[in-house]
């Protein structure tokens, strides 16, 4: 899989792609990152890509014709399968959307500044349109990290059995079981003793529930929606 990001701070997505599991998808060739500066779509030596916008009010609107000129550009290369706009007016990600995503070739991700993109590229260019949750970031590029490493873990090939997704929270529309390491004892905290047993059927029993449980605790949404 390729996914192509436009962003005017390329130096904010440098390093959530060189780390852990991203980069080993990228060392085993199974995913292609490539950052892109709108810069280089510039109007004029300034470097201008933003500008006031119509009808008044305060902020910058990142202009038309440099997200054009670099998503037109980027096209020619590339057939891709979304050009997505992070935006916190767009549809919720969740781990249903990373798993639809992580099936595609090709995706283009521009990330947002300032008061937005002017909204006719929305209009022409862009096919989908994510947020990743109800708040404000100064830019789309922390999203598109988000969004980035959440489909990347997915792509076949990139986990192996240990790091599998497959028991992640969310997979099931439930939250995942807690964890415990050893020792068995520490500070006469101690680790549930079923998981000590050797009993696979009876461990699996008790993680489910477990799973249940704090899925009905803490995010009881989930379990209308399965
Ligand atoms: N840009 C700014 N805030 C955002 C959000 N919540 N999701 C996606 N992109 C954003």
């Amino acid at each position: 899989m390729k996914i192509d990001i436009i962003t005017v701070l390329p130096e904010l997505l440098e390093s959530p792609f060189a780390h852990s599991i991203l980069k080993r998808a990228k060392e085993k060739g199974l995913l292609e990152v490539n950052i892109h500066n709108l810069r280089k779509w510039a109007l004029n030596e300034y470097g201008q890509i933003d500008d006031y916008q119509y009808g008044g009010g305060a902020g910058m609107v990142m202009m038309p014709e440099p997200l054009a000129n670099a998503i037109e550009h980027l096209a020619k290369e590339t057939k891709y399968d979304e050009v997505i706009f992070m935006t916190p007016d767009g549809e919720l990600f969740n781990q249903k959307m990373a798993n639809a995503l992580s099936l595609k070739e090709n995706l283009l991700i521009i990330c947002g500044h300032y008061k937005g993109i002017d909204d006719r590229i929305r209009e022409h260019f862009v096919t989908k349109e994510i947020s990743v949750g109800d708040y404000v970031l100064s830019g789309g590029e922390l999203a598109a990290a988000i969004v980035t490493d959440a489909i990347g873990r997915l792509i076949p090939g990139v986990l192996n059995n240990e790091t599998s997704a497959l028991f992640d929270s969310f997979q099931d529309n439930l939250l995942a079981p807690p964890v415990y390491t050893r020792p068995a004892d520490f500070r006469n905290w101690k680790v549930p003793e079923i998981l000590l047993s050797g009993d696979p059927k009876k461990i699996d029993e008790w993680r489910n529930e477990q799973s249940l449980q704090r899925t009905a605790e803490r995010r009881p949404d989930l379990l209308d929606d399965k």
